[in-house]
């Protein structure tokens, strides 16, 4: 019996090798080769293009549809879109197991539906239970068209008898093309499927929705190449605990990224939130001492997060330093440039820290407004509501840059905040709507702003 032969293929940059290794020789990243067959099949396909081909022709020769971009009828999906949908673009949206992306987009089709011709395909439910959903939804008697498919051939067949303006795909992942020996969801057979889906839509105008898992650590699952095949990448993030949704711009050819759309999960769907500031700020008691708000960088996702501190006399020898979501090193070491810097003293109290909503802060510009915390307990003095603090404390209590400080502001002033004080590098070269700001180079102004603000 002739042995399988195998390779191994790069989940960041699709780049194969021969045998295993630790580090991927084409991208260089660590822990990212996985086993796959030696596909054959496709080899003529690979280089065809995304694109529909033409000769070339000088930029201002190219004829522009006016009319190409259309909206959903969802506000808040329009708005991370950036408009509205384009003809022909392709759109991935991620996100956690049971967070509401089938919800999304069967609303979306539904709201679309009445004006466009709509094809749902969903390769993880079977007919009866979309339509179970659709019921919930209030979208029955909708003609959004549905198919429970999971072989690509068959995918496309239907969606070349359709041709419908809108289709979703749900989900990538589960999608399967025969013609090649792995198994759904591995590195070839999702490049493969999106790769084929994309061309189909370039090349018939119809804007498509591609569902895509995410891994444990909340990254898009699949090849990197993924983002790069498609037009928007969307991020659907959300607290299980709570019920609201955020969809986020991640990727955007036809729009601005780090745009947000905010909602709400109901009993009858998902319902657009058009004020969220208002939402944000009801979980967050204004006027409390020990509380700060700053704005943290996830990846490259600005997020709004209250951090808690709680400092009081300590009734043993040893205070204690408890720290949730927050490094407790870094707490210790703060603390000691707050006292040789800031002429605030904290050997004797117990300090407890906590950020918000369970999220992990891995970055020094959360040093801060930790610090600015600590300072409101410690005082018993509230720090204002509409103000957002960050930026990196260095050992010598300077006030450090910290990355993307423009974004960081930008997302504050959307979510309604009107005041921030930050690294002085990080002052922004324009003005943002709606925003003062105050730049700090010394950890001694911001315990002075904070006394007399
Ligand atoms: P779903 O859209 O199936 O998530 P995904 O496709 O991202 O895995 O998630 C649906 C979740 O939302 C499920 O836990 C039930 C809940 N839900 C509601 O609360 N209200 C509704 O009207 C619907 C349809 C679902
Ligand atoms: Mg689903």
């Amino acid at each position: 019996m002739s042995k399988t032969k195998s390779q191994y293929c790069c989940s960041e940059c699709g780049g194969l090798s021969a045998k295993w290794q630790g580090q991927c020789p084409h991208c260089q990243a660590w822990n990212t080769l996985l086993e796959t067959a030696i596909e054959t099949v496709h080899q003529a396909n690979r280089h065809r293009a995304l694109a529909a081909s033409s000769p070339s022709q000088a930029l201002s020769q190219v004829t522009l549809d006016e009319d190409t971009r259309f909206a959903t009828g969802m506000d808040e999906l329009d708005r991370v879109l950036g408009g509205g949908l384009v003809q022909g673009g392709v759109i991935l949206i991620g996100g956690d197991p049971g967070i509401g992306k089938s919800t999304l987009l069967l609303q979306m089709l539904g709201a679309v539906g009445t004006r466009l011709s709509t094809l749902y395909v969903s390769a993880e439910e079977s007919a009866r239970q979309i339509a179970l959903r659709a019921q919930r939804l209030q979208l029955i008697g909708s003609p959004v068209q549905v198919l429970a498919e999971i072989q690509l051939g068959q995918i496309l067949v239907e969606l070349e008898r359709q041709r419908p303006a809108v289709a979703v795909i749900d989900s990538i992942q589960t999608v399967y093309w025969d013609a090649l020996q792995s198994a759904p969801g591995s590195v070839s057979q999702v490049r493969e499927c999106a790769a084929q889906l994309t061309r189909y839509a370039k090349q018939s105008g119809t804007t498509l929705f591609l569902v895509g898992h995410v891994t444990k650590e909340g990254a898009l699952a699949g090849p990197r190449v993924l983002e790069h095949i498609v037009d928007t990448v969307l991020y659907f993030e959300g607290d299980s605990s709570s019920s609201f949704r955020l969809v986020r711009a991640f990727k955007n050819r036809f729009g601005a990224v780090n745009e947000l759309g905010v909602f709400a999960m109901t009993d009858v769907g998902l319902k657009g939130v058009s004020n969220p500031s208002a939402i944000f700020l009801s979980g967050h008691h204004a006027g409390v001492p020990g509380s700060c708000i700053m704005v943290t960088q996830e990846g490259t996702r600005p997020l709004l997060v209250e951090i808690q501190a709680l400092v009081e006399t300590a009734a043993t020898p040893n205070p204690r330093r408890l720290s949730v979501g927050l490094e407790q090193n870094r707490l210790a070491m703060l603390l000691a440039v707050l006292h040789r810097h800031g002429g605030i003293a904290c050997h004797d109290q117990d300090v407890f820290i906590n950020a918000v909503g369970g999220v992990r802060i891995n970055e020094p510009a959360a040093d801060l407004a930790l610090l600015s915390a600590i300072i409101s307990s410690f005082k018993n003095k509230a720090i204002g509501s509409k103000l957002v603090i960050f930026g990196e404390v260095g050992l010598t209590g300077e006030i450090r840059p910290v990355q993307r400080g423009q974004e960081r502001l930008k997302e504050a002033a959307k979510l309604g905040f009107t005041h921030a004080l930050l690294p002085y590098a990080n002052l922004p070269k324009q003005t943002i709507d709606g925003m003062s700001v105050t730049g700090i180079k010394h950890l001694q102004e911001a315990v002075q702003y904070l006394r007399d603000s």
